[in-house]
């Protein structure tokens, strides 16, 4: 499963936008009802108004009505190229921890970290973001539209 969701993330990279950095990153957000929400960066001249992969692959979903989910896998690297075995992974930056603590549990939520399909560290969402503000903890009550 995690390869998969693996593997779905660096097939991203190829819609990668990033005329400014040339890092590429993909993601593959796995929701809980099995659906898979993908994403890629978009970057952008002001800088500031990039989009992470993360959170392209957040925001398709929660267009779609999709709130709750299992696991992201992220892989990224300069040049289009997922990082190289002797290198560290790059880690979601702090916003796009942010967007995740709006709808995720932070003890479930997991946030793999790819090279290749078989090379990953995963990590909670808590332990990526501790001492956190979690509102989607917070029994839901923010996460969920409002009727
Ligand atoms: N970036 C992501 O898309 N996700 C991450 O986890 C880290 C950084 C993007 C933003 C920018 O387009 C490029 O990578 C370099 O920072």
């Amino acid at each position: 499963m995690i390869n998969q969701l693996i593997d779905t993330a660096i097939h991203q990279l190829k819609y990668s936008y990033t005329p400014y950095s040339n890092f590429k990153v993909g993601a593959a957000l796995l929701a809980k009802n099995g659906q898979v929400y993908t994403g890629c960066n978009i970057e952008n001249a002001s800088f500031s108004a990039t989009n992470c992969a993360e959170r392209t692959a957040f925001f398709k979903a929660v267009y779609d009505g999709c709130y709750d989910f299992a696991a992201i896998a992220v892989v990224g690297g300069p040049a289009g190229k997922p990082v190289q075995a002797q290198d560290e992974p790059s880690g979601p930056c702090g916003v796009c921890r942010q967007v995740m603590a709006e709808f995720c549990d932070p003890d479930e939520f997991l946030v793999i970290h790819g090279k290749t399909p078989e090379d990953y560290k995963q990590f909670t969402l808590r332990e990526m973001l501790p001492e956190g503000g979690f509102p989607a903890a917070n029994k839901g009550f923010f996460a969920k539209p409002q009727a």
